[in-house]
């Protein structure tokens, strides 16, 4: 098979991946991709690194059964926590999002001051906060665990998440941040929430949007951009239906391809 023509293999504890999804598919419609969200499974954040990394793991070997040629982690707790251990053993470009994520900050903040929302272990895992220090760019990290289930219930631009992103961001209100980076790919849904609560002069870096832009990069540096796909294929650990339902959300227009369960246990 003609290395250009496989797919590029994504995966997600659950829905929010399809942030990095919708924007695959605008900027290379081309592209046939295989999707799994682990929605049996989900939220990965709350959980240990060892747990963490079997999940991935297992997510990973899913993938390499189908022609991929390339990994996206668009998830934030693995692009995190597991990342340098899943790199050892995968043998295809690997694109995680944090990298393109902190570049995305870097260009934009003037204060030179960044806050990262992102899950318990995204933020714990402190990845994030050093990649930023060590470009001289100061650092917050705030743990948003309580967004996930929003976002993934469709509560999106309500009351009561407006209530919570404001108590999150408390912090970042009293102080020079001028950038903040959607640290978990679920997050950019609630961007316009979390833009009408800090205003326009902050700005928000969509870690989905930049990680598929990371990953165009490495295709057409590597040669293996394709022209002459463009088919999607999703598969979830738990109620594909609800995941059919949902990511109409994520992706601003009805699913496209169908959604099968899989057993992810089995590998
Ligand atoms: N997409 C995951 C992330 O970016 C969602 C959170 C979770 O599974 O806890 O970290």
């Amino acid at each position: 098979m003609n290395p250009k023509s496989k797919a590029i293999g994504v995966f997600d504890s659950g829905l929010g991946g399809l942030s990095a999804v919708k924007k695959i598919t605008q900027i290379m419609p081309n592209e046939d991709i295989v999707y799994f969200g682990d929605t049996g499974r989900v939220p990965y954040g709350t959980r240990s690194e060892q747990t963490i990394i079997k999940y991935a793991t297992q997510d990973v070997a899913f993938l390499m059964e189908h022609n991929i040629k390339m990994i996206i982690i668009a998830c934030g707790t693995v692009s995190t926590v597991a990342y340098p251990f899943l790199e050892k053993s995968c043998k295809l470009p690997l694109v995680g999002i944090t990298g393109a994520s902190v570049k995305g900050a870097i260009k934009a903040t003037k204060t030179k001051h960044v806050a990262i929302m992102g899950t318990n272990g995204t933020i714990g895992s402190g990845v994030f906060q050093k990649m930023l220090e060590d470009k001289g760019v100061k650092s917050l990290g705030i743990p948003c665990p309580l967004l996930i289930p929003l976002v993934e219930n469709d509560y999106i631009d309500r009351p009561a998440t407006r209530l919570i992103v404001e108590d999150y961001l408390k912090p970042v209100m009293d102080s020079d941040i001028d950038t903040i980076i959607l640290g978990c790919t679920h997050f950019p849904l609630l961007s316009n929430v979390i833009s009408d609560i800090m205003g326009p002069e902050v700005t928000l870096i969509n870690s989905g949007a930049q990680t598929a832009q990371a990953a165009y990069d490495v295709l057409k540096r590597e040669n293996l951009l394709n022209d002459n796909g463009g088919k999607h294929s999703f598969y979830v650990s738990d109620d594909p239906d609800g995941f059919g339902r949902l990511a109409g959300i994520f992706l601003g227009n009805e699913l496209t391809g169908k959604v099968e369960k899989i057993d992810i246990e089995n590998y």
